[in-house]
């Protein structure tokens, strides 16, 4: 019911804006946008060199190659995905993190009704079942906050402050598909719910975390990556209106191989043998996606972006630490209303009058704690563009930066991860191609939220409609258009 109403109200506007804007002749008829998750900018070259006939050397050999390319900050796979999709970041989309809080927010099921404040886990947690590989969103497990004057369930695209380009590529009636790891990716169909035709999130928690279970579990995306080029649904297995315009969709199976076994040593090479096999794994998809293309005949007429939504941190295995998270939050000495941890910690004090001696706490616990840096305050803040935790209801009130490997984790079960502000979390595989391109390193500093810029003028629609990416003055990559 909620979508539906969404989209009556979204088309009637947002067509005819895309109208206007559109441009002569777009230069591309499909956009196809695939993450691998985890993959570095300086993993592609070692790769490559490594596998000199794989598909991503062939892609290489008519693409372009950004290896100076930044996901957003935080690095979270939520933020990095968003960024991708709304040309924007989280101080504009107010999507921090998947596991975060809002001061303006109220738990489920309170009716609205009880101090704001809450926090919201767009992760399996929202899910009927947690554990099932094909499931959905329970809207009673949804945080809740006035949304138009009325307290509402607020699944995770009415969260989003932006519209996203799915919703842009829909609104001109235009196929748009997406494939990720949970429900909670129902994110990417933008504040009018109506930006997918198709959506298909398995849910990556019912598997175990292991690099063969994850192959399989992609092998789920790979099916719907084929059948929707093939012009099929992956959820009915009906003919879909139209090969997609837009789709994009991850893999994760290098992500877990990084965490679970990832680099010999800190040069980033060799790679172990499971993070070879998984980097395997998806470039015989990329071989069986542009044979599809060609047997298709579209793929003159496709870009191709690869772009990892987050890289993973240390790739240096010599680097890695633990630190407990409760000794973090202890440490901080002031009561926390909600601390989001992986190798950053994202603290919400329950009152914003403790910031300085919540710095001068963990100031003065910098060894124990294996601190890098403490952002915190409204100047530092909005200087590193994250906004302001007075105003923003979204914007954590300190942003704790661990040494360069350090995860505040206590799992014992992994050797890296993601979601911080370190190169190894950012610096990711970025790559444009097509097979009428020549070969191309552009070496200038670009972020991947730049690629939203790019799908839109690939496809002839006018970028300004893109209200993130307006906001924050984003451009499309160089070289391009
Ligand atoms: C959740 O899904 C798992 C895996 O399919 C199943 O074993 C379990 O019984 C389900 N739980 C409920 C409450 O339905
Ligand atoms: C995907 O397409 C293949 C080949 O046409 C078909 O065998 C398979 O059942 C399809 N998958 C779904 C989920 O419809
Ligand atoms: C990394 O490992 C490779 C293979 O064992 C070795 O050739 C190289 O010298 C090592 N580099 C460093 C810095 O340890
Ligand atoms: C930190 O831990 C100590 C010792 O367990 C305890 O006495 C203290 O109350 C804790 N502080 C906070 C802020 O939780």
């Amino acid at each position: 019911m909620r979508y539906i109403l969404g989209f009556s109200v979204f088309a009637t506007t947002a067509a005819a804006l895309v109208t206007q804007g559109r441009r002569a002749a777009p230069e591309f008829k499909h956009v196809f946008m695939f993450s691998i998750d985890g993959l570095h900018a300086s993993d592609v070259p070692k790769y490559v060199a490594q596998r000199p006939d794989s598909n991503i050397a062939s892609l290489l050999k008519t693409g372009i190659r950004y290896p100076n390319a930044f996901t957003s900050a935080p690095s979270d796979s939520f933020p990095g995905t968003v960024a991708q999709f709304t040309g924007a970041l989280p101080v504009t989309t107010g999507i921090w993190y998947d596991d975060t809080f809002d001061r303006s927010f109220f738990n489920p099921e309170t009716k609205c009704i009880g101090p704001p404040g809450a926090p919201i886990s767009y992760d399996e947690s929202i899910d009927f079942n947690a554990t099932a590989l094909f499931t959905s969103i329970d809207p009673a497990d949804l945080p809740e906050a006035f949304l138009r004057g009325a307290c509402t369930q607020i699944f995770p695209h009415e969260r989003l402050r932006v519209n996203t380009i799915f919703e842009l590529v829909r609104a001109r009636g235009d196929v748009t598909t997406y494939t990720d790891k949970h429900p909670s990716y129902d994110v990417v169909r933008g504040p009018s719910g109506t930006g997918l035709t198709e959506g298909f999130f398995p849910e990556i928690n019912a598997i175990p975390n292991t690099v063969p279970a994850t192959i399989a579990y992609d092998t789920l995306h790979i099916e719907a990556f084929l059948n929707w080029t093939s012009g099929i649904s992956i959820l009915t297995g009906e003919k879909l209106p139209a090969i997609p315009t837009l789709m994009g969709g991850n893999f994760q199976a290098v992500s877990v191989a990084q965490k679970t076994s990832g680099y010999v040593n800190a040069t980033g090479f060799p790679f172990t043998a499971p993070l070879l096999e998984a980097l395997d794994f998806v470039d015989g998809f990329l071989g069986q996606f542009v044979s599809l293309l060609e047997e298709r005949g579209i793929f003159e007429d496709s870009l191709l972006i690869l772009a990892s939504k987050h890289g993973q941190t240390p790739i240096d295995p010599n680097l890695f630490g633990e630190v407990a998270p409760a000794l973090l939050m202890n440490l901080t000495g002031v009561p926390i209303a909600h601390a989001t941890t992986d190798d950053i910690a994202l603290i919400f004090l329950e009152d914003e009058a403790d910031l300085d001696q919540a710095v001068a706490n963990l100031n003065a616990n910098r060894e124990v704690l294996k601190i890098q840096e403490i952002i915190a305050g409204t100047q530092e803040f909005l200087a590193r563009d994250f906004g302001n935790s007075k105003v923003d209801p979204a914007v954590p009130d300190i942003i704790v930066r661990p040494i360069k490997g350090i995860i505040y984790t206590t799992s014992h079960s992994k050797i890296a991860e993601h979601g911080g502000l370190s190169d190894d979390d950012r610096n990711v595989a970025l790559i444009v191609s097509n097979p009428n391109f020549k070969a191309q390193t552009i070496e200038d500093f670009v972020e991947t939220k730049q690629v939203a810029v790019t799908a839109l003028q690939a496809l002839g629609i006018d970028p300004e409609l893109l209200e993130g990416a307006k906001d924050e003055g984003t451009t499309g990559l160089p070289g391009l258009f």
